[in-house]
């Protein structure tokens, strides 16, 4: 008798609809904005990465374009057989020049760097000791590497240090934690995280994935912002948020650029991007270096939008970037609270297990520079009162 194979998935999501966690893709008819259209309805859109609004500058439409006639729409190959072009030359020397490393190697996306990155230098008698929250791109890149995994409490240093003091001396070591949290928005233990990987000679990684033209000089990253240049071996940024366009890089020494050439899996077994994307991220770098008062603007709403809560009385966690999360607890709660928020005209995605603890659901914000004072000011007053409405508040 047939029975369907896949059967198990339907049971599945009616497990999910039945707990109030099932999630309907919300879709964007137009350009990603600080006020968009998603579903038939305009909202102030407060899920976004697009933190200095770059996914619609001019100069990048422009570039992208330049590249699209004079180069055409695809790369044709992988990167190591044809499929590197001098655009993708130019777009590594650009970012490091703008990291002040010696190489970069530029990936497909963030996750790919993140997870290409770690399965490429480990193995497995290596081990790696990781926050618990850093993001799913390094875990898995954890788990393919087939390094012995071990997790350290949230920024918890003193913990992390424990740990790597009773590991051999001689086994290889990576002490890796995310620059910004994504679902939190704190920063990670980052000068006393580099102070033990000197200590016990680990290699030092971190994951700039949310700090990439959003902290330090023009948007150098947590390295600038708190001094740590020299200090990280690995480097992570992404080209897919603040950046506005798609992709990953890896920022350090010369050698650890050449090996990942050599043996990171999504450079050699996926095709690179299309000539349009890597003009356009030559053309972010521009935008950083030129116009920074554009990353003032962010902070500016940042600091406005994340005050407006806290008075309020929301609950925003220890959130020290444009990401501010309104934590709720319960996962049906914080779904609920996103749906009302979204019919009151604000847009604010909620995430409940497992892309958080069960006890921590809640509905993330975050703000861009594009955001007018008004726009923001109306997000606050509709959080004010369904906030009221479901007795959050
Ligand atoms: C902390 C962190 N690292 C890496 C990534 C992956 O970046 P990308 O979207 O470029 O794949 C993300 C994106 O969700 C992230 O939040």
């Amino acid at each position: 008798m047939w029975s369907d194979p896949l059967g198990f998935l339907s049971t599945e999501l009616e497990s999910l609809k039945q707990q109030g966690l099932y999630r309907k893709l919300r879709v964007l008819e137009g350009e990603q904005k600080p006020k968009s259209t998603f579903d038939h309805r305009q909202v102030v859109n407060l899920s976004s990465n697009n933190y200095l609004g770059l996914t619609t500058h001019p100069l990048l439409r422009e570039r992208a374009l330049e590249a699209t006639r004079a180069l055409g729409v695809g790369s044709g190959s992988v990167r190591s057989i044809a499929g590197t072009m001098d655009i993708h030359m130019e777009l590594e020397r650009r970012l490091a020049a703008f990291k002040q490393t010696e190489a970069v190697v530029v990936f497909q996306s963030g996750f790919a760097a993140n997870a290409g990155t770690v399965a490429a230098v480990l193995s497995k008698d290596d081990v790696v000791i990781s926050d618990e929250l850093n993001h799913a791109s390094i875990i898995d890149g954890c788990r393919l590497s087939r390094a012995a995994i071990k997790v350290f409490p949230h920024k918890d240093a003193a913990a992390a240090r424990t740990i790597v003091s009773q590991l051999p001396a001689a086994q290889r070591k990576l002490l890796i934690t995310d620059g910004v949290f994504s679902m939190d928005g704190d920063l990670g233990a980052l000068p006393a995280l580099c102070d033990i990987a000197e200590e016990f000679g680990c290699i030092m990684m971190v994951d700039d994935a949310h700090a990439s033209g959003v902290f330090g000089r023009n948007g150098r990253g947590t390295i600038d912002h708190f001094g740590m240049y020299g200090r990280v071996d690995i480097q992570v940024g992404t080209l897919s948020k603040a950046i506005g366009a798609l992709g990953g890089y890896v920022a350090g020494s010369r050698a650890l650029i050449d090996f990942l050439y050599h043996r990171a899996r999504p450079f050699l077994f996926s095709t690179s991007h299309p000539p349009a994307v890597a003009a356009a991220c030559i053309a972010a770098v521009d935008v950083l270096e030129q116009e920074p008062q554009i990353i003032d603007r962010l902070w500016e709403n940042t600091r406005f939008f994340k005050a407006g809560l806290q008075a309020l009385g929301f609950n925003t966690g220890l959130s020290e970037s444009p990401i501010t999360p309104v934590i709720v607890g319960d996962g049906a709660l914080a779904m609920k609270l996103s749906d009302r928020l979204f019919q009151e005209g604000v847009f604010a995605q909620g995430i409940a297990f497992p892309t958080v603890a069960r006890n921590k659901a809640r509905v993330r914000t975050i703000v861009t520079a594009g955001h007018a004072r008004d726009e923001l000011q109306f997000a606050l007053d509709v959080f004010a009162n369904v906030g009221k409405e479901l007795g959050i508040l």
